[in-house]
């Protein structure tokens, strides 16, 4: 078990890589944040994976929702280790083209 003692928190973990992510880490004895923008798909998710996960909402493109994100985390789990900033917009733009308000229009529709 080499995340004995550790915790994560995986964006977009409600599914798909994310969900895979986390399944991993807990298997590895990790406690898992489960962060996703749709809360009902990460507590789905969190159930389907017991005990060692928790849903956080988080909205990854924005500052708010990510603190918040973070503060629940710790006050449930005391600390964050591990942050895998899974969740994004699989998207065949130029990186140097992209700036945050794209992808907050993209997270609104
Ligand atoms: N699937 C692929 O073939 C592939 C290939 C290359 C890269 N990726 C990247 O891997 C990551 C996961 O891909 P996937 O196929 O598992 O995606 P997916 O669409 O199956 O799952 C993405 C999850 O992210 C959540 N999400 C969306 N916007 C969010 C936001 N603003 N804040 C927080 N959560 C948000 C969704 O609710 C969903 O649960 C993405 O960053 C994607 O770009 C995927």
């Amino acid at each position: 078990m080499r995340l004995s003692e550790k915790t994560a928190l995986i964006t977009g973990a409600g599914q798909g890589i994310g969900k895979e992510f986390a399944r991993a880490y807990i298997a590895e004895g990790a406690k898992v944040a489960i962060a996703d923008i749709d809360f009902g798909r990460a507590a789905k998710t969190a159930e389907d994976l017991g005990e060692r996960a928790i849903a956080v909402h988080l909205d990854v493109c924005s500052q708010k929702s990510i603190d918040d994100a973070v503060s629940k985390v710790i006050a449930e789990y005391g600390f964050i280790d591990i942050l895998v900033n899974n969740a994004a917009i699989f998207d065949l733009a130029a990186l140097g083209n992209r700036n945050r308000s794209m992808a907050n229009s993209r997270s609104q529709k």
